[in-house]
């Protein structure tokens, strides 16, 4: 299996870090040095990779970081990567330190990224999909979706009680950028009321009607993606209008959801990852991202990685059965 060329992995997080990042850095390191390969960290992602800020990283200081939250190789968003001018600079940083092959861990501007990247740079990368998202194709599930939603749904739990002993409707914002996975993982973890997507219109209309009804008799919880092309305030202001009695009030978890112990399923899927990314370089692979599909490890080409994840047809059909 080893093509015996690769000496040194570079390895980097980059974009919003999520739960289960560090068991992906653990899984990297842990394989390569099986293969005898060095592993080199990346400081703060594509900005790190521009500034020359690269660490030796071992697989003992990385097996006491699976457990938290957060990156411990720290994270950026990278304006200058999306200059040439920069990525020319990560490039030569990357050959000066003999790096001759990446794991890149992130979301969907990380391989947006990557894809630029390899129009210049001929060092083979691999991706892992880190986003608290799940918005990324090529994989059932993005590392750290399953601990935000846990967060989210811990969150919610807690607000459910205040609703219920007052009556009163909340409306929960949740993350999820452009994506819904989160508001229906969530909302339907807690039974929530109604809940609002991006992917769907009718989901407000259902709500509509349904807050017309209510008697202000019990709690009612409304959980909205982020991304819902309402958000919070305005659908906040629709409800009053249909029914101005009741008594209503906004509760955005914001970066909550993106912190905290991961999850085992974060845990596991990050060692999974970490663990696929190196084999898949040793086997020669470029350029793709490794993924569980069917919890089956799979790899997926960057350029259908940057198609979005769209809310299958059996969540569609749960919100609309679930939210009227
Ligand atoms: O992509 C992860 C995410 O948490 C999104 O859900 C959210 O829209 C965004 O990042 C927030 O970004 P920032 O931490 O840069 O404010």
């Amino acid at each position: 299996m080893d093509n015996g060329k690769i000496k040194h992995i570079g390895v980097f997080t980059s974009g919003g870090d999520s739960p289960g990042m560090n068991a992906a850095l653990f899984g990297t390191a842990k394989v390569a040095e099986q293969h005898g390969i060095r592993v080199s960290g990346i400081l703060k992602g594509y900005e790190g990779m521009i500034d020359g800020h690269f660490i030796p990283l071992e697989s003992q200081q990385l097996q006491k970081t699976v457990h938290r939250g957060g990156t411990v190789l720290k994270t950026a968003r990278s304006e200058r990567f999306m200059a040439l001018e920069g990525r020319q600079l990560a490039f030569k940083n990357l050959q000066d330190n003999d790096i001759d092959a990446v794991v890149a861990i992130g979301g969907d501007g990380t391989f947006k990224g990557l894809l630029a990247f390899s129009e210049i740079c001929d060092i083979p990368f691999i991706g892992i999909p880190g986003t608290i998202d799940n918005d990324i194709s090529g994989t059932d599930y993005t590392l750290g979706f399953d601990s935000a939603v846990n967060t989210a749904i811990e969150n919610i739990d807690k607000i459910k009680d205040t609703a219920e002993s007052h009556n009163r409707v909340f409306i929960v914002e949740v993350m999820g950028r452009d994506s819904g996975y989160i508001a229906i993982h969530s909302g339907l973890g807690v039974a929530a009321d109604a809940i609002l997507i991006p992917e769907s219109g009718e989901d407000f209309l259902q709500l509509l009607k349904k807050v017309k009804d209510y008697k202000s008799e019990d709690g009612f919880i409304v959980v909205v993606s982020e991304g819902d092309e309402l958000g919070a305030g305005l659908v906040a202001s629709k409800i009053k209008e249909i029914n101005s009695k009741v008594d209503l009030r906004i509760t955005k978890l914001g970066h909550v959801q993106r912190g905290g112990n991961p999850s085992s399923l974060d845990r596991m899927l990050g060692i999974r990852l970490g663990s696929a990314a190196v084999r898949a370089l040793l086997l020669g692979r470029r350029n793709a991202m490794v993924g569980v599909l069917d919890n089956q490890l799979s790899l997926t080409p960057f350029e259908q990685v940057v198609k979005q994840h769209q809310v299958n047809d059996e969540l569609q059909e749960l919100l609309k059965i679930f939210g009227t």
